[in-house]
């Protein structure tokens, strides 16, 4: 069995999704390492609903001069130091990984297809946590836009569901507050 340094419990209830990364690049060898393990979410049907652009290393600059480009149309009239501060959201994390899934037609199982996803992106969330990188699971709206699809060369009947940036950080942010067990249980019949 390979080395874990958090339990199950640990890394589900410590993990904090990190919005300030410290710029430390991700190694690629650690990124496919959380993917090889995460993609043991349950599935149905064992489809497998997913695929997966990574971006970490080199790559990144033009990841990043295509982001400056959707987000901020009117950059060439910033001065670097503002266009940097703008672009700091996208240029701070150490690497990225875009989780596309088929929209299947069929609602029951397009609706499955977002779940069985989602739990490999949780996994991805808590695996990188074990090695000390944090990540944060986002959906901005150009996920839909065009001009992004085709960079991701996206094809139609497909959808990216998450930009999840990942990185290291200096700061742990505060827990969100969750509601109690009491507040959202009710036992079956009373
Ligand atoms: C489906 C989904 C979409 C999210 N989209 C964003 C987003 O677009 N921007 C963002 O800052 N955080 C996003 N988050 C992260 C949440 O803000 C975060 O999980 C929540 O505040 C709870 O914090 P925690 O993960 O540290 O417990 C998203 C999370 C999920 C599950």
């Amino acid at each position: 069995m390979d080395e874990q340094f958090l339990t199950v419990k640990d890394a589900i209830t410590q993990r904090r999704s990190i919005k300030k990364f410290n710029g430390q690049p991700v190694d690629r060898e650690d990124l496919l390492e959380i993917i090889d393990d995460a993609i043991w979410a349950p599935n149905h049907g064992n489809r497998e609903p997913w695929r997966l652009v990574v971006a970490c290393g080199g790559e990144l600059f033009a990841l990043h001069d295509l982001l400056r480009d959707l987000t901020i149309p009117k950059w060439q009239d910033l001065s670097s130091e503002d266009l940097a501060k703008q672009m700091s959201k996208f240029t701070s994390p150490g690497g990225y990984v875009f989780v596309i899934v088929p929209e299947d037609a069929r609602q029951k199982e397009r609706l499955e297809d977002y779940a069985a996803a989602s739990s490999m992106l949780q996994n991805m969330q808590l695996l990188a946590w074990d090695k000390g990188i944090g990540s944060c699971w986002k959906t901005p709206g150009f996920l839909d836009n065009p001009k992004f699809r085709e960079a991701l060369k996206v094809q139609p009947g497909e959808r990216v569901i998450s930009m999840l940036q990942v990185g290291y950080f200096d700061e742990l942010p505060k827990a969100k507050e969750r509601k109690t067990t009491a507040d959202i249980v009710t036992i079956f019949g009373e």
